[in-house]
């Protein structure tokens, strides 16, 4: 079976700075959580707007269920079944929660109804609040109302960049359960995060990112028990003492 999302050679970045993405790879197949880890500035943003379609890729493909959606508009891509979380500006904070689930739909309005009732149902918390603005929501909420929003498009795969940046750890650790009952539903998701240890604990398989590559790449347990990965992106105590137990002397 061929994967769900196949990025290959991709390269690219803003009209300044066009070298961000050096040469990206990386898949996805149906159904799996993938995390994408990496040191800040290391692209992992930048990889994500352009296979969401808000960065025209210089080069390089990207195949969407054997489609190549590298170059199409964004809303094109979101009609394909790939949908894209931002992490910044993710909801429009003075419109309602229902208002904000319609801007999610926008592009099937046939199947507006009862995809918001059907997400009223998974997540009750925001059929209660569907009249108040999204700005009144907690942290969490808001992640949540970002990620019914693009579920609002029936998508088969899920992009989310850091879903628990500035979430305190027990909203955060709520979130990836949210994310992997999602999972268990048949949604496939890739998903950028710095939390990156609890990421790879609800992951499949991971990359971690420098400097606009995918420099390693393997089954998450492993990657989380990697040495170097833990060294050079999972910080914390355990860094300096690795190093110290693989004899480093820097
Ligand atoms: N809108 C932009 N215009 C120009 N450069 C940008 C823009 N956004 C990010 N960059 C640059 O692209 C590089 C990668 O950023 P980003 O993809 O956000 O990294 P990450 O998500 O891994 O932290 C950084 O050097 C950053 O300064
Ligand atoms: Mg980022």
């Amino acid at each position: 079976m061929s994967s769900l999302l196949d990025v290959t050679d991709l390269r690219g970045g803003y009209a300044a700075a066009d070298e961000i993405v050096r040469g990206a790879a990386l898949r996805v197949e149906p159904g799996e959580i993938v995390a994408l880890i990496g040191p800040n500035g290391a692209g992992k943003s930048t990889l994500l707007k352009m296979i969401a379609g808000l960065l025209r890729p210089r080069s390089g493909h990207v195949r969407f269920r054997d489609r190549e959606i590298g170059g199409l508009a964004a809303p094109d891509i979101s009609r394909l079944g790939l949908s894209f979380v931002p992490q910044e500006r993710n909801v429009f904070g003075t419109m309602t929660v229902a208002e904000n689930l319609e801007m999610g739909g926008f592009l099937d309005r046939a199947q507006m109804r009862p995809r918001m009732e059907e997400l009223y149902q998974r997540f009750p918390m925001l059929a209660d609040k569907r009249r108040a603005a999204a700005r009144t929501l907690s942290g969490g909420q808001r992640q949540i109302l970002a990620m019914a929003m693009a579920l609002m498009n029936a998508p088969s795969l899920l992009l989310l960049d850091e879903p628990t940046a500035g979430l305190s750890p027990r909203a955060a650790e709520e979130l990836f359960g949210t994310i992997v009952a999602l999972n268990r539903d048949g949604v496939a998701i890739l998903m950028v995060e710095q939390n990156a240890l609890e990421a790879l604990a609800v992951s499949a398989r991971a990359y971690v990112l420098v400097q606009g590559r995918a420099e390693r790449e393997g089954a998450a347990g492993a990657l989380a028990l990697d040495p170097t990965v833990r060294d050079l992106f999972l910080g914390g105590a355990a860094a300096p003492m690795l190093a110290a137990s693989r004899g480093d002397s820097s």
